[in-house]
């Protein structure tokens, strides 16, 4: 089997990543919850600040109880066994321009980016990224440079105009909807 291809009898495990970006308090009913109406199993991993915004408004608990898997923010003990299965797919989603910045320079300093990045260095498990960011974080001198780096690295970037128009911060629509089902769509293709 090449690449992300998954065996037809096995449920496929995506392992979805939310960063504190705006869109991530609607991840459940975003993305979670298509996903496992598309078929997948689904294991969430937070960021530590996506994870302190999610367990103040109960949507942390809502999560684990949605996919039937903790929602990890943290790294287990060394002794405790993995809370989550093997990851068939990653979609971070969304992507802050902080968790952009810092998968393109391989820093881990999270359970979130610590899984990520091993993903991005690991044959056969593909990574879909959705980048939630505005034309300030576009404009920095290193953002071209990071998303160069993602993309030489197989990442699945669902980026650009026709996905997500970049607008001046603060000048964006209120409560523009994410592009939830394209960043589906490109799991689905990744593991095809
Ligand atoms: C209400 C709020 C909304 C934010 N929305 C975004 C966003 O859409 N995109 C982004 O790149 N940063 C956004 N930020 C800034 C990030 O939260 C910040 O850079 C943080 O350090 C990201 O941490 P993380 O990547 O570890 O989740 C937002 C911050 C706040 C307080």
């Amino acid at each position: 089997m090449q690449g992300g291809a998954v065996s037809p009898d096995k449920q496929r495990v995506l392992g979805v990543v939310g960063t504190a970006a705006g869109g991530v308090e609607v991840l459940r009913t975003g993305l979670v919850e298509p996903a496992l109406e598309r078929g997948w199993q689904v294991a969430v991993t937070l960021t530590p600040a996506a994870g302190s915004w999610l367990r103040a408004n109960g949507e942390a608990e809502r999560l684990a109880k949605a996919t039937g898997f903790p929602v990890r923010d943290e790294p287990r003990l060394p002794g405790d066994e993995r809370p989550h299965p093997p990851v068939d797919c990653y979609v971070v989603a969304p992507a802050s321009a902080n968790t952009v910045a810092k998968l393109a320079n391989g820093i881990a300093d999270n359970q979130a980016l610590t899984q990520v990045s091993e993903a991005i260095g690991t044959r056969g498990v593909p990574v879909v990224v959705f980048p939630r960011v505005n034309a300030a974080h576009a404009r920095h001198p290193a953002w071209e440079r990071n998303l160069e780096t993602l993309r030489s690295a197989d990442v699945k970037l669902v980026y650009g105009p026709d996905v997500w128009p970049l607008f001046e911060p603060r000048d964006a629509p209120p409560r523009r909807p994410l592009p939830w089902s394209s960043v589906l769509d490109y799991a689905e293709a990744a593991t095809a």
